[in-house]
């Protein structure tokens, strides 16, 4: 007997195959003819395969008819042809055994229309709904498609350090790592002393493997990182999280513009893998979730990315005639609401906005002929907003100690990433995309912490 998934049981050409099929009851009814259906789910798939549990089973009245929601069982029995609407298959169970019982009165998810916030409570169990469990597919097709996509334009997956000692955003947003007791931190008068630390000097999770990325591709060309990143900005919102997952391309030779027509590729073919092979959940998400994100997708798809300098986009803000909570002029950092306004009221497409002010970006980006913007580029979609942010990298090496004298860096600890300028220096550039960001967009969720499986935000680390 073959042991299949109930994706598979699902299928047509299961029909007449003797089979064995695992998982979770999400619903028994009771025929009033002396039989019930038990609705079983394995996870594998969106849909349920329906079990036609027969009085003559040996268990019936023992077992099956004390199923409820969340009970795991094993059966066996023959798959047919369904007789429904809706459903090309049902298996006539020949056993039924089992494993663990869910009790009705207590069991956290049994009702329907539990809220987002209440599952987040129940981080161990809200992957076996239908929203998480979509989620969770869609998730792994997203990821499959980012390694799919650089694998096959020859990038080298590479793995930077999730500990390190430089902040390369530059943002003092760092988790420290330190093996200190906290009660008994040495000190050198005001200073901690750091010698005694395990890495002797202060070492932080990191914010972005970028600079490593640079090191390999200033070697080998073209190579990818792709993994957890963490902030400690303390911002509560329903974009951020306290770690993340970032795919970093980095590539030597290319300038500005290869990286925006890179991004956009990348971006379009994480959406066709989701709409190819997860149909059922985007269907799902377009029914449950949010009724125009296939539309949008669809559209995004069709468009070209319009590319914008920074200095034009202050102008269309502030001729937009929109209030805005936050004032727009030349050198704002700008915030998701005139993001927002771009991308989706202005031109109803993807917006890359580049050459933005010096003094709003990390040290490493290229600096403009004019001294004041650089290379960098923001990717801005409808109903999220930023989900990349990228630039060429500053190869001059007196240029960039330049910017980060001005910054107030001390340039002794880069020492290693100007050594990338001091010997063989190119032109390169690079991105990084925030997963979850993309899955916002894919499945249309409101809030960041349901498209993670243990979201870690301000106060929440728990699960
Ligand atoms: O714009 P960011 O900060 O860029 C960098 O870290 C560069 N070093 C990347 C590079 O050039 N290699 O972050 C990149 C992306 C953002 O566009 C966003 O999608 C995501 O990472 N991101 C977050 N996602 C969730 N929660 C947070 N707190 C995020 N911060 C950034
Ligand atoms: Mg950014």
């Amino acid at each position: 007997m073959e042991r299949i998934s109930v994706a598979q049981a699902r299928k047509e050409e299961s029909i007449g195959k003797e089979v064995q099929l695992q998982g979770w009851v999400r619903t028994r009814r009771d025929s009033k003819g002396g039989f019930s259906f038990l609705e079983l789910n394995d996870g594998t798939c969106q849909g349920n395969v329906q079990i036609l549990a027969e009085a003559t089973l040996p268990n019936y009245e023992t077992d099956v008819k004390k199923l409820g929601t969340g009970a795991s069982v094993t059966v066996t029995g023959l798959v047919k042809q369904s007789p429904a609407k809706g459903q090309a298959t049902e298996v006539q169970a020949k056993n039924v055994t089992v494993h663990g019982w869910a009790d009705a009165e207590t069991y956290p998810i049994q009702k329907k229309g539990a809220t987002m916030e209440f599952l987040r409570t129940v981080s161990h169990l809200r992957p076996r709904t239908n929203t998480f469990g979509a989620v969770a597919r869609v998730r792994n097709c997203a990821s499959r498609s980012i390694h799919d996509f650089f694998q096959e334009r020859d990038f080298l997956y590479l793995h930077t350090p999730i500990i390190t000692a430089s902040d390369c955003e530059g943002a003092g947003e760092l988790f420290k790592v330190t093996t200190f007791d906290l009660d008994k931190v040495p000190r050198q008068g005001p200073q901690i002393d750091f010698h005694s630390d395990f890495f002797s000097k202060p070492a932080f999770l990191t914010v972005s493997g970028q600079l490593q990325a640079e090191i390999f591709a200033c070697a080998l060309g073209k190579v990818y990182t792709f993994g957890p990143t963490f902030r400690a900005e303390n911002s509560n919102t329903p974009r951020h999280l306290a770690e993340f997952w970032m795919v970093e391309p980095e590539m030597a030779f290319y300038d500005l513009n290869d990286n925006m027509t890179l991004a956009e590729a990348f971006i379009k073919r994480i959406i066709q893998d989701a709409l190819a092979r997860c149909p059922d959940d985007m269907k799902f998400f377009q029914e449950r979730i949010d009724k125009e994100v296939l539309s949008r997708l669809e559209h995004i798809l069709k468009s070209e990315f319009l590319r914008l300098p920074y200095t034009e986009a202050i102008e269309v803000l502030l001729q937009s005639g929109e209030q805005f909570e936050f004032p727009v002029k030349w050198g704002i950092d700008l915030q998701t609401e005139h993001e927002r306004y771009l991308t989706e009221k202005k031109f109803q497409r993807p917006v890359i906005l580049f050459d933005y002010p010096r003094a709003i970006k990390p040290f490493y980006m290229r600096v403009n002929d004019d001294g004041k913007t650089v290379r960098a580029m923001d990717v801005l979609v409808p109903g999220v907003g930023e989900i990349i942010g990228g630039s060429q990298r500053e190869e001059r090496l007196d240029v960039l100690e330049q910017n980060m004298k001005d910054k107030g860096m001390s340039l002794e600890p880069y020492q290693w990433y100007l050594d990338l300028r001091r010997f063989g220096t190119v032109p390169h550039s690079g991105f990084g995309l925030g997963l979850e960001r993309v899955l916002l967009f894919l499945t249309g969720m409101a809030n960041i912490r349901d498209v993670i499986p243990f979201p870690r935000t301000p106060g929440n680390a728990e699960f």
